[in-house]
């Protein structure tokens, strides 16, 4: 059996952009839970400026508690990284594994990190260097692989030269991500194919946004282009606060029931994880997102 792996991204592209703040102990809570429904690789916060997403303040008391976990040697738990300062942070939390986060829209790459995308791209080289230094991982994201807020449709072409430059600086993986939501398969095929003419398959994964219903669509569109990793989040909770009218992530509990279905293994326990999707919703007062945590319901 074919595996096909997800990286669980709620406890940070999901609860970054909750209005309410989460106390430390149900983002820990959430991430135990998580942990026990089979990820490999869940993002647990972001070293970013507290005055742009208050709601990830808490990631360096969130990462030495992981740190004393029993799944930190077995679990990736990934940060988000801007900048030098970002690493510092992280570092001196623990971080074993970080993300830089570039776009493919210039506009969006201001308003998200205060920066164009040649700055940077070279924000994330000394960051990379420094990090290769202390032997932690780096992934790399590209945001508005489709379209952005901003500008309209993107340019497949851009998404492959920003893909290509991250790999080419160290990342060992390229996040795909479809930040708004708007794509279809017809032009996440068109995207991905320009992507795959400068990097193999096998060092990307699709980030789906299901603003417009077409993420599980996406994502089956990406497993016929060879894609073999997936960013979701569990409830489908999220989305970019700089991404003017993004909606949720892809719920993690309905990518796991579609790649079961197709016949993957993901390793991944569903009723663990519905019953993840109901913690955090009732935590945030509000159901979950997903079709599957409604199907299975409370007591799956
Ligand atoms: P800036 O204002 O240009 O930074 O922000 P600066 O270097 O001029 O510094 C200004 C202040 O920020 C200073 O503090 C710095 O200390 C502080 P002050 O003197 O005013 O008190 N600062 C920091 N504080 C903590 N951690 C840091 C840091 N760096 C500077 N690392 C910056 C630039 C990048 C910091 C800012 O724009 C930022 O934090 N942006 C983050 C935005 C963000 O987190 N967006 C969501 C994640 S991306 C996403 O969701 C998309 C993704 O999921 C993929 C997809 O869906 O497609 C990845
Ligand atoms: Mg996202």
């Amino acid at each position: 059996m074919q595996h096909v792996k997800i990286v669980e991204v709620g406890p940070r592209d999901g609860l970054q952009n909750e209005k309410q703040q989460v106390p430390l102990a149900a983002k820990l809570e959430l991430i135990r839970r998580l942990a026990g429904a089979g990820f490999a690789a869940i993002e647990a916060g972001a070293f970013v400026s507290p005055k742009w997403v208050p709601q990830m303040a808490d990631s360096a008391e969130l990462l030495k508690a992981l740190d004393a976990s029993d799944t930190i040697d077995t679990i990736a738990y990934p940060v988000l990284v801007p900048n030098e300062q970002g690493l510092d942070a992280a570092l001196a939390a623990g971080a074993r594994e970080i993300a830089v986060f570039g776009a493919a829209s210039e506009s969006f790459s201001q308003k998200n990190i205060n920066a164009s995308i040649a700055e940077s791209l070279r924000r994330f080289e000394s960051v990379m260097r420094r990090a290769q230094a202390a032997n932690i991982r780096v992934r790399g994201y590209v945001s508005c692989v489709v379209g952005c807020p901003y500008e309209g449709q993107v340019a497949p072409a851009k998404v492959a030269e920003v893909a290509a430059a991250l790999l080419d600086m160290g990342c060992y993986e390229i996040s795909l991500g479809d930040t708004i939501g708007v794509g279809t398969p017809a032009s996440v095929h068109l995207m991905l194919d320009a992507v795959l003419r400068k990097a193999p398959a096998d060092r990307l994964a699709g980030h789906f946004h299901d603003t417009y219903g077409m993420a599980i669509a996406n994502i089956r569109a990406a497993l016929d282009s060879g894609i073999r990793v997936f960013d979701a989040s569990v409830a489908g909770l999220g989305g970019c606060p700089y991404a003017r009218g993004a909606s949720g992530n892809v719920a993690s509990e309905d990518v796991a029931y579609l790649l079961q279905g197709e016949g993957y293994h993901t390793g991944i326990d569903l009723t663990k994880l519905v019953a993840a999707a109901w913690y955090i919703a009732d935590a945030l007062g509000k159901p979950p997102a997903s079709k599957l945590a409604h199907a299975l319901g409370r007591q799956a």
